[in-house]
């Protein structure tokens, strides 16, 4: 039944038996194995812990971030209101403080009044439900700075 043979070995239009698979197929086909066993030894056999790795590294980053902190809070007292003012205000205040979406903050007298305990009022809590309040966001030193710019515009 050499027909049958035949019908087999051309099922689909394309000559199949007798074919070997490219050697690409063997590199792949070993390769992942023995990329498999390096992989177990290194990880499962080694003692090698994921939660271990995660705690020394965080161990690593909170000791720098304990030395960086030293002279972050010894600038504190320095804070840059300008940059704050720029990043969480100009947006609606304007990049001057002279309006936009938000009202003239260059205004001798402000809606809510202008003293620092109004405007910080007005900052920390919002106004009208337009202004957003800002209580959550910024440190009591970065919400006085701001009142400090806010009273010199
Ligand atoms: C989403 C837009 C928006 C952002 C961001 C914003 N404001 Fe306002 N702000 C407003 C609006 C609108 C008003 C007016 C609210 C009203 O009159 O009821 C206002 C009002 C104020 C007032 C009161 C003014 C008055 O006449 O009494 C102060 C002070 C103020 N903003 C300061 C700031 C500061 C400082 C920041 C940054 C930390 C800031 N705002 C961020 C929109 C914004």
């Amino acid at each position: 039944m050499s027909s049958d043979i035949h019908h087999d070995d051309h099922a689909d239009g394309i000559v199949e038996a007798g074919q070997k698979a490219p050697r690409y197929f063997y590199l792949l086909y070993f390769g992942l194995i023995i990329w498999g066993v390096i992989f177990m030894a290194y990880y499962l056999f080694s003692g090698w812990s994921s939660s271990q790795e995660f705690e020394e590294k965080m161990a690593a980053h909170t000791g720098v971030q304990a030395v960086a902190a030293v002279p972050k809070a010894a600038t504190a007292g320095t804070l840059d209101a300008s940059v704050l003012f720029a990043s969480h205000c100009a947006g609606c205040h304007g990049a001057d403080g002279k309006g936009g979406y938000g009202t003239d903050l260059s205004r001798s007298d402000y809606t809510y009044g202008k003293d620092a305990t109004s405007i910080r009022t007005s900052i920390t809590k919002g106004r009208g439900g337009k202004m957003p309040s800002f209580g959550e966001q910024l440190s009591t030193a970065e919400v006085d700075a701001l009142v400090n710019f806010a009273l010199k515009l």
